[in-house]
């Protein structure tokens, strides 16, 4: 019999007490702060689904990037919004777009910050989809040449590290091949092998405008019903040369990460995404929620699901707060 002897209150008592049992730790160098890149100078435009996210210029994200690194965050993921769209996606590649001035910028204000890069067509195809269109249908293999230029032109721009979220098949062998290829063997790529045809991506959606223009991504995203399928994509993304892999969204899918975690021995990064982030963010400004308690629970539980690191548009704040 456990009760009365063992009472687990006892270990609860005191906060000290408390800290000192605590499985699971949070801190800023977990976070990784997503940046939405608009082309020109001195550009703040604030997303409106997203109260303190903000889309800015190059400039601007290196001032932004400069603080956070004094707050303690060791990682920025940009991502991209061009001047112009076409349909295969070619301004993705463009070494003086919006992401390569960004890299260049951050890299030369806060250089110890690692600058990780989202690569996708969906932020530079008309269409809106990751990648090529074939008719209606998305084009997996015509589409790893464009994403292989991509990461090359983010990794001639002096980006860290890559990270493909499209959801071809094959991509991360075709980035290694390229990267290798052209002398950028040390330039790590963290696979976002395991994302889901999500409700949750809509605020996202709105700051990159990269809604699909028909249809929607169910055909190459993956289905979220599905977890063992999860451990498949994780496994084929390791055995093709990533570095790093990645659960997206978070919340709603931490058994997957739990997963991901026992399957795999490479770091594993989670991603708190834009629905989830607006949630909480509007039950907090109703006054129904406490925001503060309540996105350190959530990125706590990312945490202790399995994750090495938090892709989260609360990096700034909980880095704040944790100080
Ligand atoms: C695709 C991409 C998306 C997100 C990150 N990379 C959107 C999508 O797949 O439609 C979503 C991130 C978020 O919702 O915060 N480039």
């Amino acid at each position: 019999m456990s009760f009365p002897r063992h009472r687990y209150r006892r270990l609860r008592q005191t906060e000290s007490l408390r800290a000192l049992v605590r499985e699971t730790s949070l801190e800023p160098a977990d976070f990784i702060a997503p940046f939405f890149l608009v082309p020109g100078e001195g550009v703040r435009q604030p997303v409106p689904s997203m109260p303190g996210v903000d889309r800015v210029s190059p400039d601007l994200a290196a001032e932004d990037a400069r603080g956070l690194a004094a707050l303690g965050i060791r990682g920025v993921i940009l991502f991209g919004i061009p001047e112009t769209k076409d349909a295969e996606g070619s301004p993705s590649a463009d070494p003086d777009g919006p992401v390569c001035r960004a890299i260049r910028a951050i890299k030369s204000a806060a250089p110890s910050l690692v600058v990780f890069t989202d690569v996708c067509l969906c932020e530079y195809t008309s269409h809106g989809h990751c990648g090529l269109l074939n008719g209606q249908q998305i084009d997996n293999d015509a589409t790893l040449g464009v994403l292989a230029k991509e990461a090359l032109a983010h990794a001639r721009a002096g980006a860290d590290v890559v990270a493909p979220s499209d959801m071809m098949d094959g991509r991360v062998a075709a980035i290694r091949t390229a990267l290798d290829a052209e002398g950028f063997s040390s330039v790590p790529i963290l696979s976002y092998a395991a994302k889901y045809a999500s409700g949750f991506y809509g605020p996202f959606r709105e700051a990159a405008e990269s809604t699909p223009a028909f249809g929607d991504r169910r055909g190459y995203q993956m289905d979220p019903a599905n977890a063992r399928e999860a451990i498949k994509e994780i496994l084929a993304d390791v055995e093709e040369g990533a570095d790093m892999v990645m659960v997206k969204p978070a919340m709603s899918y931490l058994d997957v990460v739990r997963a991901a975690r026992e399957a795999t021995l490479l770091p594993l990064a989670v991603y708190n995404v834009s629905g989830e982030y607006a949630m909480v963010k509007a039950a907090a400004a109703n006054g129904w929620i406490d925001g503060k308690r309540v996105t350190l629970e959530l990125l706590t539980s990312m945490k202790r699901a399995g994750a090495d690191m938090i892709l989260t548009y609360h990096a700034r704040e909980a880095a704040e707060w944790l100080a």
